[in-house]
Parts: C-alpha cells; sequence; structure tokens
C-alpha cells in the first residue's frame, strides 16, 4: 500500500536532510529521556508518521521500560510498520492510535505526557492554527514538560513568530537547531509553568489538503523560475536599418 506519507517516509534515506533532522530530533528526545526523575514517562507523538523517532532512541534507551507512549498517526500503512518495528523491539509500553490526532480526544489517558513530539505538522497547517496548537498544548503537558516539534524554515520563514509563541504559552526554548543546506530546523521547549486541566474535544489544528499547506506552496514557489524562461520572451525584432521601410 502506497500513499503521499508512505512516499516521503522515503525521505528517510541515509545522508538526507530528513534523515540529518531525524538525528538531531533523537539526540533530544534522549536528553528529554534523561533527564526526566525515576518512574513512569509519558509521552505523545502527535501524527507520528512510522514513529521512527521515539522507536529508534527507545531501542537502546535504559529509560525505555518506564516509558509509556501514544503514537497518534491517521496513515494505516505507517501505523503498521511502526507497530511492527515496537513489536520487534519489545517496546511493550509503545501504544498506537489509528486516528485523528487533530482534536484532543486522541489524547484521553495519555496525558499528563513529560514529552510531546509534534515533528512534521507545523509545515502542513495554517499559521493561526500553530498559534492554537502551542496555547494548547499545557493541556496535554505534564510540569517541565518537553516539546520538540519541527518546521521548514522557508520563506517567509514562520520559526521566528513560532519561537515568540512558545514563551507566550508558558513554555522556554531549551534548544533551536538549523539543518545546514536544508531549510530544516528543530526546536525544543519546556513547559515553565503548571499545566492546564486536560479537556477532550478540543480542535487543535486542521491539516489542509496538499496544493493549501505551506510546504506545499514553499516548493510550488522554489519550482517557479524566478524570471520568465526564454521561450515565454516574445522574440525581438530584428532592427532594421535607419531609414529602411
Ligand atoms: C510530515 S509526516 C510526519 C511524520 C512523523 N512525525 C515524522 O516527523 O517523521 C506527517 C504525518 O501526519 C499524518 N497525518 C496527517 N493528517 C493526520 C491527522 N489528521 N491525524 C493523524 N495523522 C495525520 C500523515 O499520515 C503523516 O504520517
Amino acid at each position: 500500500m502506497s500513499s503521499e506519507w508512505v512516499e516521503w517516509h522515503r525521505g528517510y534515506a541515509p545522508g538526507q536532510p530528513l534523515t540529518r533532522r531525524l538525528q538531531v530530533v533523537q539526540a533530544r528526545i534522549r536528553e528529554a529521556l534523561d533527564s526526566r526523575p525515576p518512574g513512569t514517562i509519558r509521552v505523545i507523538s502527535i501524527c507520528a508518521g512510522d514513529g521512527r523517532d521515539l522507536l529508534g532512541v527507545l531501542a537502546t534507551h535504559p529509560r525505555a521500560r518506564d516509558v509509556r507512549a501514544r503514537l497518534v498517526e491517521i496513515t494505516p500503512a505507517l501505523l503498521e510498520a511502526g507497530r511492527e518495528t515496537a513489536i520487534r523491539d519489545g517496546l511493550t509500553g509503545v501504544e498506537w492510535r489509528l486516528e485523528d490526532a487533530s482534536t484532543t480526544t486522541a489524547y484521553v489517558g495519555a496525558t499528563p505526557a513529560d514529552l510531546l513530539l509534534v515533528c512534521g505538522v507545523f509545515g502542513n497547517i495554517t499559521d493561526e492554527d500553530i498559534r492554537n496548537t502551542i496555547h494548547l498544548l499545557p493541556e496535554l503537558c505534564a510540569r517541565a514538560a518537553m516539546v520538540i516539534w519541527t518546521r521548514g524554515r522557508f520563506e517567509p520563514d514562520l520559526t521566528p513568530t513560532i519561537r515568540g509563541w512558545f514563551p507566550e504559552a508558558g513554555f522556554a526554548e531549551v534548544s533551536f537547531v538549523t539543518i545546514p543546506g536544508t531549510t530544516m530546523s528543530v526546536g525544543t521547549h519546556r513547559l515553565a509553568i503548571e499545566g492546564r486541566p486536560f479537556l477532550p474535544g478540543i480542535r487543535l489544528f486542521t491539516f489542509l489538503p496538499y496544493e493549501e499547506r505551506p510546504s506545499t506552496l514553499a516548493k510550488n514557489r522554489k519550482g517557479r523560475p524566478s524570471r520568465a524562461p526564454p521561450s515565454a520572451t516574445p522574440p525581438s525584432r530584428p532592427r532594421r536599418p535607419r531609414g529602411t521601410r
């Protein structure tokens, strides 16, 4: 079975930009797990894909047995691939949900989370929805929860604004890493206020249709030549010598 998102995951090939992004995300996940006190660590992955960011870390992390993770993903083939990886690696604390990740209902029973992954989401929703999601994240978060997020820095680069929305919502920035030679970036924020009570049924965002996504619009702009190609310019008339008709 193939789909747009199965294709997208093929970008995780050795040396590819997405793989370099993955390395940064996984380093941040490792640090977040290392920093949690003894006991259960709750993790939520919003639009998890095949979950390789988290699963790849859990495969070798000493706190893996403490992790209770909810991975929410809507593409069945990706979820199945991730589920198989989790079973292969004996990750019994990983729970997959094949459902819409865009409302808080998907996270009933998985909160308050100590670590939230919002990777590959912000390039596919409106600016307003990014802000709305960030402002609602404290309802999913435990005290000092970490949020790891990604966003392309394609023009107009929204990441400075996003980095401003996190403090507005009560988060402190831990790091912001750009991936050299790409527009990709990975942000990490820690909740600096008390988490807020969780409420189901609240819309966080709407995943946009392909042609309306900021990431698609950026790709299309990049593909468009900056000036008209030679064939599109009217051929210039040969100059007649003065005085001739
Ligand atoms: C850009 S990929 C990111 C996957 C993963 N987080 C990563 O960074 O590797 C976006 C993912 O969102 C999933 N998705 C899209 N709309 C969704 C929705 N409403 N609910 C859950 N998942 C959704 C897609 O199937 C896809 O796997």
